[in-house]
């Protein structure tokens, strides 16, 4: 299977992600081209099997870079995607000590929804979705990111979309 992956990473934990992707990917007999979408033209997209996207957040949005990358992709209806998104994790207020509640979590959190809506408007279909989540802004990733991107691939290679 020929992948293209755009990520839009600012502090490297998503282009690690990425870069692990590949590695597992590769191993695994298929090809993934990483790009970082500040060196990518959404209108000059490679063919192939699979798109993966990857974003930051900001302010519970995709980084407006990737918004933008991801509104002007042209791509046939039907065509296949996987996403990524890094959040920072939950931790308790400095302040009061309280952890946030699910709703303000949830709107803290919005990439994977936001990125879903964008993408699924032009007809492209869903194959898996993979949140990831820092330890502080910068980073790290928290322990046991490899996993989950382990899962992530397990689950974009069994996906009956693909084949
Ligand atoms: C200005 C700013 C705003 C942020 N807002 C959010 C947010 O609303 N929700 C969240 O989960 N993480 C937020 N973060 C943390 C980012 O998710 C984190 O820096 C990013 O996932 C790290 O990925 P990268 O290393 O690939 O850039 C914010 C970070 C910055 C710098």
């Amino acid at each position: 299977m020929k992948v293209e992956l755009y990520h839009a990473s600012k502090y490297g934990n998503g282009a690690q992600a990425a870069e692990e992707f590949r590695k597992l990917m590769t191993t695994r007999g298929h090809s993934v081209e990483v790009h970082n979408i500040d060196e990518a033209k959404p209108k000059e997209i490679p063919q192939a099997d699979l798109y993966v996207f990857g974003s930051p957040t900001r302010l519970g949005k995709p980084i407006g870079g990737m918004r933008h990358f991801l509104k002007k992709v042209e791509l046939p209806s039907g065509t296949k995607y996987a996403i990524f998104a890094t959040y920072l994790g939950a931790k308790p207020d400095n302040k009061t000590g309280k952890m946030p509640t699910t709703d303000e979590l949830a709107n803290w959190q919005r990439s994977i929804p936001i990125m879903n809506e964008i993408l699924t408007s032009k007809g492209m279909v869903k194959v898996a979705e993979m949140p990831l989540f820092v330890v502080e802004m910068k980073g790290p990733l928290e322990e046991g990111w490899q996993k989950k991107v382990e899962d992530f691939v397990a689950e974009i290679l069994s996906s009956s979309k693909l084949h």
